[in-house]
């Protein structure tokens, strides 16, 4: 079964994202083994402290080189993407050794990217982010997909997606399986 590693990529309890990635688990069932990346307590990218690599980036890394696809849900922040996913991808497009020509974590890596948020739907985001991810040479996959979120959820804090969503969320996921092959 392939490995898909979730990464929620807004640190807030009560996530849009998170819920969003909660009913895409649901509708993927036993057709992937899906876990949750873990690197909230990553430090912010400084060279300084890049070798002897940190403790959380060798387990972050691991993970990432574990799993067969990433899959990213993501909040817009400003027009783009939130802070701590730059610093996550920053890191992983690091070398892995202090040797020349080290390999990355990151690179070939197949993602696939979603996000939930305001009116734009997160096209700012998922722009910029694509843009990023090309560069480090992760492999994005075509089908994205971003959703404004119902209006009572601004205060409820519980994500109801319309029958529109859910369907765009099942071809994704049909997707996903695909190209992750
Ligand atoms: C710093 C900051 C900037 C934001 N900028 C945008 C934005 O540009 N576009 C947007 O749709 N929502 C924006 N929002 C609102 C988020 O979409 C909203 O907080 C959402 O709940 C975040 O996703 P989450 O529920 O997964 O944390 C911003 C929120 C924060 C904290």
């Amino acid at each position: 079964m392939k490995k898909v590693l979730f990464v929620i990529g807004s640190l807030r309890k009560q996530s849009f994202n998170r819920q969003v990635s909660e009913y895409v688990k649901v509708l993927l069932g036993d057709k992937a083994e899906i876990t949750e990346l873990e690197y909230a307590d990553l430090p912010l990218v400084n060279q300084d402290i890049e070798f002897p690599t940190p403790n959380s980036l060798l387990r972050v890394r691991k993970d990432v080189l574990g799993a067969d696809l990433i899959w990213v849900f993501a909040p817009e922040y400003n027009a783009s993407y939130p802070a701590a996913i730059k610093n996550l991808f920053d890191w992983l497009s690091r070398p892995m050794t202090a040797e020349p020509n080290s390999a990355t974590a990151i690179k070939g890596k197949k993602v696939a990217l979603t996000g939930i948020g305001g009116s734009n739907q997160t096209n700012g985001c998922r722009e910029k982010l694509t843009a990023l991810l090309n560069f480090i040479g992760a492999v994005v996959m075509e089908n994205q997909v971003g959703l404004a979120v119902n209006a009572e959820a601004w205060t409820s804090n519980k994500v109801v997606l319309t029958d529109e969503q859910k369907a765009m969320l099942r071809k994704q996921a049909e997707d996903m399986l695909a190209f992750v092959g």
